[in-house]
């Protein structure tokens, strides 16, 4: 595939283009300087075959903070998985693309008044709590709500922990919200946990899981008819990473306890269906080269590259999101290996992108890609000091793809678009 159309949003792929066919395309066209992104629409796809072969009993609502792109969702919609919504803005976004509202989850304990007056008015119903004042303020805005206790569970490693800011304790809160949901006359459906973002402990799911299966129990006892439990998200996304040993755990424990169809599980994984789809492309624009000492005064002892994207841009995920990036040269390195480091585009000195590494001598307009780079990434990212955040160029690998059209590729709150995926089944979306 030659890309040509550098505007164009789907590139579907043939012959034996690949991600990084297109990226050198694109990156040495002669028509491009800026930043940009390949999504690899494959990459989810294959993600999705991936949960459903390991985790087949739970749901994947994906969380969308993770990486609001629009073809995610729609590809995603496609397939068939609900979202996880922090906000009336992502809950509209879903929904604009035609998602039924009983998809949905809104899953923010702490929920600003007018956005649960929003999820009523559009029916979107399930709802995460984790203390008194947010059940009465649903008993309020939205008392036909269906209320998810989400509660603490830690796991000892993980790449961002939650559980300082949400979820109530197991057993010494959560009971107190079951009986207080009875006495406001709420309906309370299920229990929530989120382990952590990037866990790093699968035994902590069991953990969890038995925590909700004591809790099952009380808000049976209390009258309550529980049928959701919501396993939250925490599972690894970049390339070479598995989510075997957490399936592993997370199948057992709810074989043990929770070894009926009434109860509907569902997850909301975020960095697993999006770290690995997206790959970033920069370009240096400057370069310093730090000479020796007084012996050597004419020897490179260090190259400075300043490339056009950082940490107040796509990076910004090494500050919030604790990522670590490895930058790969695009052109096959020559000569000369000299330490090295990667900053921003900003006049902020804490705009580095990557400290020390050891990279062949590049000049400027080289491009460095970045792989991995889907997870907290694009939604937090600013055009600070004037410089754009990255555009995405979406690839559609022609086996997966047989037909991905649109009559209008900007339209995306019209019904108007088919999406047309294989997978072992296939799905169509209208
Ligand atoms: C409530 C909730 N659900 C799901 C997620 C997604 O987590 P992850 O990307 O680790 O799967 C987050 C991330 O912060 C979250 O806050």
């Amino acid at each position: 595939m030659k890309v040509t159309n550098l505007d164009e949003r789907i590139h579907v792929l043939e012959d034996a283009s690949n991600v990084t066919t297109v990226i050198k395309d694109i990156a040495l066209s002669g028509l491009q300087e800026e930043a940009f992104y390949v999504l690899d629409i494959g990459d989810i796809v294959h993600k999705h075959q991936i949960w459903k072969e390991k985790m087949p009993r739970v749901s994947p609502y994906y969380a969308v903070k993770c990486n609001d792109n629009l073809s995610v969702i729609e590809v995603l919609a496609a397939l068939g998985t609900g979202f996880d919504c922090a906000s009336k803005s992502e809950i509209n976004k879903v929904l604009s693309l035609g998602v039924d509202p009983s998809r949905i989850i809104f899953a923010n304990p702490a929920k600003p008044a007018s956005h649960i007056r929003h999820a009523a008015a559009v029916g979107v119903d399930v709802m995460t709590v984790d203390n008194e004042n947010e059940l009465h303020k649903i008993k309020k805005l939205h008392p036909n709500a269906k209320i998810v206790i989400r509660i603490r569970c830690d796991a000892e490693v993980a790449q961002c922990q939650l559980g300082m800011k949400f979820g109530c304790d197991p057993i010494y809160e959560a009971p107190n919200l079951l009986r207080l949901s009875r006495v406001l006359g709420l309906d309370v459906i299920g229990i929530s946990f989120h382990v952590g973002s990037g866990c790093q402990d699968p035994p902590v799911f069991h953990r969890a899981i038995r925590h909700c299966k004591t809790l099952f129990d009380l808000a049976m006892d209390i009258g309550f008819k529980p049928h959701l439990l919501d396993i939250g998200g925490g599972y690894p996304g970049n390339k070479g990473t598995s989510i075997d040993k957490i399936a592993d755990v997370v199948n057992k424990a709810l074989d043990e306890y929770f070894n009926t169809d009434s109860v509907h599980v569902i997850a909301e994984p975020g960095r697993f269906y999006v770290a690995s789809a997206f790959t970033l492309a920069t370009s240096i624009h400057s370069k310093r080269s730090v000479r020796g000492d007084e012996n050597s005064p004419n020897t490179v002892t260090h190259n400075m590259y300043y490339i056009n994207d950082g940490v107040y841009g796509s990076f910004n995920c090494l500050l919030y999101d604790h990522q670590h990036v490895t930058p790969i040269p695009l052109k096959k390195g020559y000569g000369k290996i000299v330490p090295s480091s990667i900053w921003g585009p900003t006049c902020d000195g804490l705009d580095q992108v990557v400290e020390n590494v050891l990279l062949h001598e590049m000049d400027l307009g080289d491009w460095i890609i970045f792989e991995n780079m889907g997870a907290y990434t694009l939604p937090v990212a600013s055009p600070f000091n004037g410089f754009p955040v990255p555009k995405v160029h979406t690839i559609v690998d022609e086996n997966i793809c047989y037909f991905y059209e649109r009559s209008d590729v900007h339209a995306y709150g019209k019904q108007n678009f088919t999406c047309f995926l294989t997978l072992n089944t296939q799905i169509l979306l209208t």
